[in-house]
């Protein structure tokens, strides 16, 4: 008997489970899913899941997961860092901050090349998955350590979950848009985050059944963190805040190696930049590669435009979440501003989370500094755009995938 996602779903329902798992019938893809077995709570032996992280981006999307794993006995979660990112700014504060397990292992991998990044998680990620034989492995993201732990895995039979799968910008020269497509093309569980996605992932053949709409993982965590971030003190440290009102500020952040990597396309952009801190502070925290370059360029700024080290969790989000406007060219921040509510110009050409630009308040106005002005000062006239959350953008993206996982995985069924 094969069941469709909707219908395990009224299942739950109607098995009179405690947990909540609602996804519109709508939203569902039409995935089937395999035979529905029952109480997987009592299935024996426990699900081991491998999960990854590498990079800073990757901390608020596993935190959700391994929480939700934690919560269930019939799981047993392992983590892996690779070392992708080391800094205390760029990863230990993120773990502390959101209560992430230590990794049970760190393959310390460190900074270099993407082959050589890639190639030196691949051989050190390999004894690994032989050592704890998980049934699944476990990746978020776009980064480096997304495409070469997949790729381990793969060669070894495990079975591959990634969460954020079939976003696409169509920007090959954008290193996270090969992993993505790499990734996807391993996987064989695709979370995605938005409609398009799943259009994406048919189009390059992946099968129906393996695409699941769950929502967003890191609107999780946003949705999780907010009010405590909204008591950290970044506010009175930086001088926004009067008593307890927050004056008008904008938020820049600027790391794609097309924006920063070279000195005339970062002085064009930081000009603009200064045009707007003219009416209104910035803050900026300054990704290491960016102080890099930076520093090798001698660009002066703004006095406005205020130049800061990179932050952790909470006060980003704080920041984030206070904010007249943000200017940026990460792509969980363009999601984060949509959940917020708080208007966000995209420097670049192009996205990959279109829901953002159709949906959310994102726009999307690439690097030409004038179009960057004039976008700016229009939000500060109030003429920002409205937007609305997208579908499934609930705080309860990471309760599904486990649900689906438990539903769907196989246990011990590898030949290492
Ligand atoms: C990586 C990801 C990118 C993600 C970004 C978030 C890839 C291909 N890129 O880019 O998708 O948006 O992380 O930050 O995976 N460095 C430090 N401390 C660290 C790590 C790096 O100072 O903890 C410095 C190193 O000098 C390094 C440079 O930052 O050379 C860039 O780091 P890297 O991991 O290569 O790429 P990111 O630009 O961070």
């Amino acid at each position: 008997m094969t069941k469709t996602g909707a219908e395990i779903l009224d299942s739950y329902c109607f098995l009179g489970t405690n947990r909540e798992v609602s996804i519109p019938k709508g939203q569902f893809a039409d995935v089937i899913l395999l035979e529905y077995t029952g109480n997987h709570e009592k299935m024996s032996p426990r699900l081991k899941v491998l999960n990854v992280v590498g990079a800073r981006p990757n901390l608020p999307k596993i935190a959700p997961l391994m929480r939700e794993m934690q919560r269930h006995e019939a799981i047993e979660p392992i983590l892996v860092h690779t070392g992708q990112h080391y800094d205390e700014n760029l990863s230990d504060v993120f773990f502390r901050q959101m209560g992430i397990p230590s990794p049970h292992v760190n393959l310390e991998v460190g900074s270099g090349s993407h082959a050589f990044q890639t190639a030196e998680i691949l051989k050190r990620v390999e004894p690994v998955l032989l050592e704890h034989k998980p049934d699944l492995v476990l990746v978020v993201g776009d980064v480096n350590s997304t495409i070469a732990v997949s790729l381990a895995a793969a060669k070894l039979g495990i079975g591959v979950a990634h969460v954020e799968a079939g976003l696409r910008s169509y920007d090959r020269s954008m290193p996270e848009e090969i992993n993505r497509v790499l990734t996807d093309a391993l996987a064989d569980y695709l979370f995605v985050t938005e409609e398009e996605a799943i259009q994406n992932l048919l189009r390059e053949g992946r099968p129906r059944g393996s695409i699941f709409m769950v929502g967003n993982v890191m609107i999780d965590s946003l949705r999780h963190f907010l009010s405590l971030a909204q008591q950290s003190v970044i506010g009175d440290e930086l001088g926004l805040k009067n008593s307890a009102s927050w004056r008008r500020f904008g938020v820049l952040t600027l790391h794609r190696p097309s924006n920063v990597d070279g000195v005339q396309k970062l002085g064009e952009l930081l000009g603009a930049i200064d045009t707007i801190a003219s009416e209104l502070p910035i803050i900026f925290p300054v990704h290491p590669r960016t102080q890099q370059r930076l520093m090798q360029s001698g660009i002066h700024h703004h006095p406005q435009l205020r130049l800061i080290s990179s932050v952790g969790y909470l006060d980003f989000l704080c920041l984030l979440s206070k904010a007249t406007l943000v200017l940026t060219d990460s792509g969980g921040i363009q999601e984060e501003t949509t959940a917020l509510g708080v208007p966000c110009l995209t420097l670049r050409e192009n996205t990959e989370r279109p829901v953002t630009i159709s949906e959310g308040t994102n726009l999307l106005v690439g690097t030409d500094p004038s179009k960057i002005v004039g976008a700016a000062k229009d939000i500060l006239c109030g003429r920002a755009k409205v937007g609305k959350i997208p579908p499934l953008w609930d705080g309860r993206a990471a309760t599904r995938i486990v649900e689906i996982l438990l539903q769907l995985v196989p246990r011990e069924s590898i030949n290492y």
